[in-house]
């Protein structure tokens, strides 16, 4: 049977590709295939760009997030901006008709460009008009599609009330197309858990062009798409979400610590107590180069940043407690609404209207970047960071982060494969490494990505280990990438075991089970087990 019917398969898939037509023809039948579809609303040729639309470069560079992937040589032939499911069942369709790829985008921000950049005849699904967000207070719940912001979440929460949140990122322009399908987490993680967490619904239109609900397209899909990232099952168009109680007052503080104020120490203590605090408390760390105001001399400053859930008098007897080593004092803290403490964590300035998290362009501008991650389950020893410090100070490093952010609590009971995300309990902090600069350039780039890359071999004694483990949202190809054809299980296994761990192997059996033929496929997508054996 199995015999058999991967047989079948491989026969489609060469007869596939044996009738691709040629890139140009492609996109024109393509574009003839889309206006001939039938629409419920609007007519579908308002928002179809081919590169000789005089606005397809300001739509397709709208929501690139990093400037490494902004001149790519390598553009999508067409973009499409759907108004409503029937323009996205018509892309999917077309597209396996025209021997077109697709490549979904909701807010830009993979750090690899995936959702915008292939080397392949492609189409960018833009979902940027989809961004209705309905909040049921009397629930607890929201509907919101994929092609809206989380700021314009949290938005539209606070319209509606001052004692409902949601967990999930920091940064406001980042989408929750890509976001919640790869878990996503910020200030809430530890009381509430990732955003993927929380999502109790979606809409997905699938590889056929249906258009299927929780029920619709049953437990695996929905487990997969919660953690497993959406490129490789289908296109998302919506999620409910089950809405989280926060406090109407909530306590904030960024408190710096260069090395000559003792932060190794202190490092060394916070990773002894950050998953063990308080559920309400979260202490993640920026390590970032400065100038000392002492001596001039470049030093690292490590940054407490923290959001309470609660009043400044509950948790300054708190930190006395467990973490006293800080040495935080009351006024380092500040009072606010969740909703103020969103745009203080976001970098926006005390004052600042809420409206500024419907603004879709980063707060401070565009650079290029390459970022990594890990997990790390035992403490690294002070002569673990003091050998991290020197690579500050190399001439790539001056725009260099290095952030560690506590888990425990509700991270600690979620099971591992509960969804697939599987960074849980055993974890005491995740690390974001990052490098940013804004030098154009093959040069540059090189010489920044080899930091990060030396940065990222030194750290290997300190982290986690068969796999080195780490977070989808944070991509990274340097783990490892499909074939531009055919990828087989194993090979995937190299990069899927370490954002997957065991549920990778479930990830594939879902994908085999929805998209056998691997329509929906990336640099980093999951692999249908069906073509195993095939070379
Ligand atoms: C400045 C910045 C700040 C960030 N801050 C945080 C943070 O605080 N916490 C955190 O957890 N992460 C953070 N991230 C990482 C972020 O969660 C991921 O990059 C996430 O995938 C972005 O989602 P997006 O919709 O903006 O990206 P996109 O680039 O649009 O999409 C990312 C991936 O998801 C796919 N995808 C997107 N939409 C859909 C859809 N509707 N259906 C199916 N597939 C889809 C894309 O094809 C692509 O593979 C940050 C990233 C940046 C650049
Ligand atoms: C793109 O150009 C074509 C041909 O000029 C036109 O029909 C279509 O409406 C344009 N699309 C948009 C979104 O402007
Ligand atoms: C992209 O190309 C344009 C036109 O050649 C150039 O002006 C711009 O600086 C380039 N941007 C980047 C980020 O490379
Ligand atoms: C049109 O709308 C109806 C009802 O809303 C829906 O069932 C149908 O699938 C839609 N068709 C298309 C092509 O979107
Ligand atoms: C709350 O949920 C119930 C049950 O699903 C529903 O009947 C009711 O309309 C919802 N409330 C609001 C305000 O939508
Ligand atoms: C750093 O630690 C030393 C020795 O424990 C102590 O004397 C000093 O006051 C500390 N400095 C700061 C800024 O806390
Ligand atoms: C730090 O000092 C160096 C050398 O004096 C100077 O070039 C650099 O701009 C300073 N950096 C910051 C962030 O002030
Ligand atoms: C959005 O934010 C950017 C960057 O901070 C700023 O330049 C721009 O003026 C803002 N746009 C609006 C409409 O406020």
């Amino acid at each position: 049977m199995m015999h058999l019917s991967s047989y079948f398969t491989v026969v489609a898939i060469s007869l596939l590709f044996s009738f691709a037509p040629s890139s140009a023809d492609t996109h024109e039948n393509f574009v003839q295939c889309l206006y001939n579809y039938p629409h419920n609303t609007t007519s579908i040729s308002k928002v179809v760009y081919t590169q000789t639309n005089s606005s397809y470069s300001s739509t397709l560079d709208f929501s690139i997030q990093n400037l490494r992937f902004y001149n790519a040589s390598s553009k999508p032939l067409v973009i499409v901006t759907p108004l409503d499911v029937s323009h996205i069942q018509a892309a999917i369709i077309c597209s396996q008709r025209h021997g077109m790829q697709i490549r979904t985008r909701s807010g830009g921000h993979d750090y690899e460009g995936l959702s915008y950049v292939a080397e392949v005849p492609f189409v960018v699904l833009d979902l940027i008009n989809l961004r209705e967000i309905k909040v049921d207070v009397e629930n607890s719940t929201a509907w919101v599609q994929a092609g809206a912001t989380i700021g314009e979440l949290y938005y539209s929460i606070s319209q509606k009330s001052k004692t409902l949140g949601f967990p999930a990122g920091v940064c406001p322009s980042v989408g929750t197309g890509g976001h919640f399908s790869g878990g996503g987490y910020g200030f809430l993680m530890r009381k509430y858990g990732l955003a993927a967490d929380n999502v109790i619904d979606a809409h997905i239109v699938d590889v056929k062009g249906n258009v299927l609900d929780r029920e619709g397209m049953g437990e695996d899909l929905f487990w997969a798409i919660r953690g497993g990232g959406g490129a490789s099952f289908g296109v998302i168009v919506a999620w409910k979400l089950k809405l989280v109680p926060v406090p109407s007052t909530v306590t904030v503080f960024n408190f710096p610590r260069t090395l000559e104020q003792n932060a190794t120490e202190i490092i060394h203590k916070w990773q002894l107590v950050a998953n063990k605090l308080d559920e309400g408390i979260m202490i993640r760390i920026n390590m970032v180069r400065v100038n000392s105001s002492q001596s001039g001399k470049p030093t690292v400053q490590a940054t407490f940043e923290s959001m309470y859930l609660g009043g400044v008098d509950e948790l300054i007897p708190l930190m006395q407690k467990s973490f006293p080593e800080l040495g935080l004092v009351r006024e380092d803290c500040t009072e606010m609404s969740w909703i103020d403490s969103v745009l203080y964590m976001a970098g926006f300035k005390s004052g600042q209207s809420t409206d500024v998290l419907l603004n879709r362009t980063q707060l401070n501008g565009l650079s290029f970047f390459k970022a990594k991650s890990d997990y790390v389950r035992d403490p690294i020893p002070d002569v673990g960071l003091q050998g991290l410090w020197p690579l500050f100070y190399e001439d790539e490093a001056e725009s260099a982060y290095v952030q560690f952010t506590p888990y425990g609590a509700r991270m600690d009971e979620i099971s591992e494969s509960e969804i697939p995300f599987p960074h849980r309990s055993g974890n005491i902090f995740h690390i974001q490494y990052g490098v940013s600069w804004q030098e154009k350039g093959d040069e540059a780039l090189q010489r920044h990505v080899d930091w990060i890359r030396r940065l990222y071999s030194y750290m290997e004694a300190y982290v986690s280990k068969s796999p080195r483990a780490a977070y989808l949202n944070y991509r990274d190809l340097d783990i490892g990438v499909n074939n531009n054809g055919y990828t087989s299980y194993s090979q995937a296994s190299i990069w899927g075991l370490k954002y997957f761990k065991n549920n990778f192997n479930r990830l594939a059996r879902v994908k085999t089970k929805v998209d056998p033929l691997n329509f929906f496929r990336n640099e980093q997508s999951i692999p249908p087990l069906m073509l195993k054996g095939r070379k």
